[in-house]
């Protein structure tokens, strides 16, 4: 009850409170693995006077990580990491369960950014980010607290970039375990959870359908892979541009058309972006589209669109639906983009469906247990997520599913271990 009133101002409306708790269990039968861990972690306390500081996506998921975590023994914070994602009936909910939180969906860049300073304020011992803003406000204006933290954890791509260039340039404060680089992550979060709920983001948000439409991956990574599959599972012909040409030859292997963005630009019909990069589709690339085009994002911040430039070309803007912006260019075309370029399957759908967070945050989870029990030996460096946990992770999922796997023989173990038999 404290939390509740405390928090009032920093939630939409805590009266939502119930009917997040109601979708908060809703997910939580969809995320046995979590769930396991959540009760492992009740008995064994892992985590008991941990104060962790987070910033992450507030949705059904989240919340159910967060209570995972509380049974940890842990004292958690959060706010929101981006200002779109956040469900505010679960930001209300988990006020009500005790959990501070701050976040309200549509804030602006100003209450975003006062909100991780609300969480810095409780001076926490471990961050968990989902973008690496947290750890940015962290080492850039609180240094002082950086003395007593033991370490954090990152859930994302975007994330994990920008703090392995932190250790390269030698100022990453604490050791930070990725989380996004367990196989357990992104092999089947970016890749299913991103493919399956950009979709619905799109569809949410403009009721298109998908079948015969040109459909634009921009960046072929794990997230572009699962977009470009879904998509071409609904008809949609997916034509895909890239930088790397690895992933590149992968694309035009996998079946899809790779070509420039300047050529794609004049064919496709919708375009997503999913790169982790800047202004890649930009004023240049808008001028070329056909009139009516979609364009939205579901990288991790909405640089990847030149928002700017679409506005220069423009000589208004109206919103005929929820999270389409519809632009009116000087030549009369007209060009959508979806939530204001924020990663589209977080603000106009839910994000991934809990099934999958399901892994990612058993690993997240697990990477703090694992850094309040050894954080005394690790140093400032950017660490993957063990190799047990991740296997644990997969093993744990595949028996909720009811699924059995073999085991090598000892005569395999051997054999695999060996480079003296050859043919
Ligand atoms: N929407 C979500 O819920 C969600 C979930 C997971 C990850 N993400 C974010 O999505 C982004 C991509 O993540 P990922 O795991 O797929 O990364 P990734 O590194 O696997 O893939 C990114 C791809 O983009 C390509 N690329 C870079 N610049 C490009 C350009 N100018 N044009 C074309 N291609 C370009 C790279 O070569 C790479 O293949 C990141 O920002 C990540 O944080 C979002």
């Amino acid at each position: 009850m404290a939390v509740l009133e405390q928090q009032k101002g920093h939630v939409k409306d805590i009266g939502l409170a119930d009917q997040g708790k109601d979708k908060i269990e809703w997910a939580a039968t969809f995320m046995p693995v979590l769930a396991q861990i959540r009760d492992r972690f009740a008995k064994t306390k892992p985590l008991a006077g941990v104060r962790i500081g987070a910033c992450l996506h507030v949705t059904t998921e989240t919340a159910n990580l967060m209570l995972a975590l509380k049974a940890g023994g842990a004292e958690i914070v959060l706010c929101a990491s981006n200002p779109l994602s956040t469900q505010d009936d679960v930001a209300a909910a988990l006020c009500d369960y005790g959990i501070p939180t701050f976040a309200i969906k549509g804030e602006d860049n100003e209450t975003y950014y006062k909100h991780i300073e609300s969480v810095i304020a409780t001076k926490p011992m471990m961050s968990m980010d989902d973008g690496c803003d947290l750890v940015t406000a962290i080492y850039t204006k609180h240094n002082a607290l950086i003395a007593d933290m033991i370490g954090g954890c990152e859930e994302t791509t975007t994330g994990v970039i920008r703090l392995k260039a932190m250790q390269k340039d030698g100022v990453l404060p604490y050791p930070v375990v990725a989380v996004n680089n367990a196989l357990t992550k992104h092999m089947f979060d970016n890749r299913y959870g991103t493919g399956q709920s950009t979709l619905d983001g799109i569809v949410r948000a403009t009721n298109i359908l998908l079948a015969g439409r040109t459909l634009v991956v921009i960046g072929y990574g794990w997230c572009g892979r699962g977009i470009a599959q879904r998509a071409a599972g609904m008809g949609a012909h997916v034509v895909v541009t890239e930088v790397d040409p690895r992933k590149a030859i992968e694309a035009q292997m996998d079946g899809y058309r790779v070509m420039m963005m300047s050529d794609a630009a004049k064919i496709g019909d919708i375009f997503v972006t999913v790169t982790g990069n800047y202004h890649v589709i930009r004023e240049e690339h808008f001028k070329l589209m056909k009139d009516g085009a979609i364009v939205c994002n579901s990288g991790h911040f909405n640089d990847e669109l030149d928002i700017d430039g679409i506005k220069r070309l423009s000589k208004g803007m109206n919103v005929p639906r929820n999270f389409v912006e519809q632009y009116e260019l000087h030549d009369g075309r007209k060009i959508c983009i979806l939530a204001d370029g924020r990663l589209v399957n977080l603000a106009a759908a839910e994000g991934h469906p809990p099934s999958v967070m399901d892994m990612s945050f058993a690993n997240q989870a697990m990477a703090a247990g694992f850094i309040a029990q050894n954080y005394k030996t690790m140093e400032k460096k950017v660490y993957d997520v063990p190799v047990e946990i991740d296997e644990e992770v997969a093993s744990l999922k595949l028996s909720s599913m009811g699924i059995e796997i073999d085991v090598l023989t000892p005569e395999q173990v051997k054999y695999m271990a060996s480079w003296s038999e050859g043919t």
